[in-house]
C-alpha cells in the first residue's frame, strides 16, 4: 500500500504501535535557540565556525535562528496542540558553563529550568541530550575533542546537568551522533571546528567513546530512576554490485558509519578487523580504556534518514571506498540529496536489535527536507507526509516481527539551522519564517497530530 492509499484508509495510526510506544519530536540547542550571546553565554565552536566566511551555505549563522530562547512557550504549546507527548532537546554546554568548566551560569541554568518546568506543566516529557555538537570554544582552544582532558571536562559538565535537572528530567541521552561530529568536524573539516585528518579524528573518536560511557555512569549515579541512552547516526549500506571488492568496501563503510561507537560500549572494542587502519587509535588508549568504554545503556537511539550505496576505490585513502551519490543513481531524493529509502530504517532496527546487550531501541531522529512553500497560509508538504508514512510502516514491520523498538521521534519540530547547509533545507513539521518568526504548521504536522490522536 502506498502512502496516499494509506492516508485514505486512515487505518495506519499510532494506535497500531500499542499504548506503550513513545512518540515525540527532536531538536538541538544550537539549531533553534538563537540568543547566542545573551546573559553569560560565550561562543561555542559553532558560533566561531559560522562566523568564518565561506564555510556555511550563504554564510548563514544561528545567532537568532528560531529564537526558541524567547519563543519557547509558544513552541511548546504548539507541541501540545499537535498531540506530541515527548520533546527531545539538547543543552548548550556554553550556556550552562560559558568557559566549558569552572563557573556555572545561573541564567543558563534558569533558562533550562524554565523549559523543563514548562514542558512538565503541559504534560510533555523532556528527553535531554547532553551534547549535540556545540562544544564551548574555550575548550576547543585547548584542543577540544582531541585533548584527553575532555573526559574530565565532560565529567564536570554532566555532573552539573545531572545535579541541576535530574530531579525532573529522567530521560537522558549522552551524545548525539558521535560519528558525525567527529567525522565531519575532525576529519573532513566541513563542520565545526573545521579540523581535518586522521590525527584529529582518531583521538576525537576515542575521547567521545570514553565520554559516552562515562556520561552514562554519572547520570546513573546522580539521577534517581534515570532512563539512559545515547544516539547513533546509521545508514543501511549496500555495495553497488556483488563483486567481492565492492562487498568488502561496503563492510568497511558499515563498520565506520554503523559500528564504530556502539561496539566499544558493548565491550566489543573498535572494529579493527574490518577496518585495520583503526589500530592507530590504540596510540591514544590507556590499558583501562577498553573497560571504561563500556556502559549498559537502557536504550539506544538510532537516527536514520537514508541508505548509502558504495563501491571500492583505489584512490580514496584509508578506507578505499567511494559513496555513489543518490542523484547519480536515478532514485527519489530529498533536498539534501539523500535517497528516500524507507527499508533502511527497518534494516537498521534489525541490525541494532541483533546486538546482545542492546536493551531497547528508539528512533530518536527520522525526517526529510523538501522544498516547502507557504501558499495562502498553508504548506502542502505531501512528500514529507508520505516520507513519514512509508518510514513508519517499516518501523511498524519491525515491531510486528518482535524486534526491539520502543519509540519514534521526528526530526524535527520546526525548520531550523541545518549546520553547513544553513537555512536552505527545511526539515520541520512546522514552517518558520525566519524574518518574522511566524510559525505555520505544515500539512505533515497536521497529519502527524492526527496520526497520534486519530479520534
Ligand atoms: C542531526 C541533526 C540534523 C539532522 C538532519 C542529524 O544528523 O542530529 O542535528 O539536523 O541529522 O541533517
Amino acid at each position: 500500500m502506498d502512502a496516499e492509499e494509506n492516508l485514505k484508509s486512515r487505518k495506519f495510526t499510532s494506535k497500531k504501535f500499542g499504548k506503550n510506544f513513545t512518540w515525540g519530536v527532536s531538536v538541538a540547542a544550537y539549531q533553534i535557540e538563537g540568543a547566542h550571546d545573551l546573559h553569560d553565554k560565550k561562543p561555542s565552536i559553532w558560533d566561531t565556525f559560522t562566523s568564518k566566511k565561506g564555510v556555511i551555505h550563504q554564510d548563514h549563522h544561528a545567532k537568532k535562528s528560531c529564537d526558541f530562547y524567547h519563543n519557547y512557550e509558544e513552541d511548546i504549546l504548539l507541541l501540545k496542540k499537535m498531540n506530541i507527548p515527548n520533546f527531545r532537546f539538547s543543552l548548550s554546554w556554553s550556556r550552562i558553563l560559558p568557559d566549558g568548566i569552572g563557573q556555572i551560569s545561573e541564567s543558563g541554568i534558569a533558562y533550562y529550568n524554565r523549559i523543563i518546568d514548562f514542558c512538565l506543566k503541559n504534560e510533555i516529557t523532556p528527553w535531554v541530550t547532553l551534547y549535540h555538537w556545540d562544544l564551548p570554544q574555550a575548550l576547543e582552544d585547548k584542543g577540544g575533542w582531541t585533548n584527553r582532558a575532555i573526559v574530565s571536562w565532560f565529567e564536570y559538565y554532566t555532573t552539573v546537568c545531572a545535579e541541576h535537572f535530574g530531579d525532573r528530567v529522567k530521560n537522558w541521552m549522552i551524545l548525539n551522533e558521535p560519528m558525525v561530529f567527529t567525522g565531519a568536524g575532525y576529519f573532513l573539516g566541513v563542520h565545526a571546528p573545521g579540523k581535518k585528518g586522521l590525527s584529529n579524528f582518531l583521538p576525537a573518536v576515542h575521547h567521545a567513546t570514553l565520554c559516552q560511557a562515562l556520561g552514562g555512569r554519572i547520570i546513573r549515579k546522580l539521577v534517581t530512576n534515570a532512563f539512559i541512552g545515547t544516539t547513533f547516526s546509521c545508514s543501511y549500506i549496500t555495495p553497488i554490485n556483488k563483486k567481492y571488492k565492492n562487498v568488502q568496501a561496503a563492510k568497511r563503510v558499515d563498520a565506520m558509519l554503523n559500528r564504530l561507537f556502539i561496539e566499544p560500549s558493548l565491550g566489543m572494542d573498535y572494529p579493527y578487523k574490518t577496518v585495520p587502519i583503526l589500530k592507530k587509535i590504540q596510540k591514544y588508549m590507556l590499558p583501562s580504556d577498553v573497560e571504561n568504554m563500556i556502559f549498559d545503556f537502557d536504550f539506544i537511539g538510532i537516527q536514520n534518514y537514508t541508505r548509502e550505496v558504495v563501491k571500492h576505490s583505489y584512490f580514496v585513502p584509508y578506507l578505499g571506498v567511494k559513496i555513489v551519490e543518490a542523484p547519480k543513481r536515478n532514485v527519489d531524493t530529498t533536498l539534501m540529496n539523500w535517497e528516500v529509502y524507507p527499508k533502511s530504517i527497518y534494516k537498521m532496527i534489525k541490525k541494532f536489535n541483533a546486538y546482545e546487550g542492546v536493551n531497547k531501541i528508539f528512533i530518536t531522529e527520522n525526517g526529510a527536507a523538501f522544498k516547502d512553500a507557504v501558499i495562502d497560509g498553508k504548506v502542502n508538504d505531501v512528500e514529507r507526509r508520505n516520507f513519514f508514512i512509508n518510514y513508519l510502516q517499516q518501523v511498524y514491520k519491525a515491531k510486528k516481527k518482535g524486534l526491539k523498538i520502543d519509540g519514534y521521534f521526528v526530526w524535527t519540530l520546526m525548520d531550523n539551522f541545518e549546520w553547513a547547509e544553513g537555512y536552505h533545507p527545511r526539515f520541520g513539521l512546522i514552517h518558520v519564517d525566519f524574518k518574522t518568526q511566524k510559525r505555520t504548521v505544515k500539512e505533515s504536522g497536521k497529519w502527524f497530530s492526527k496520526f497520534l490522536k486519530p479520534d
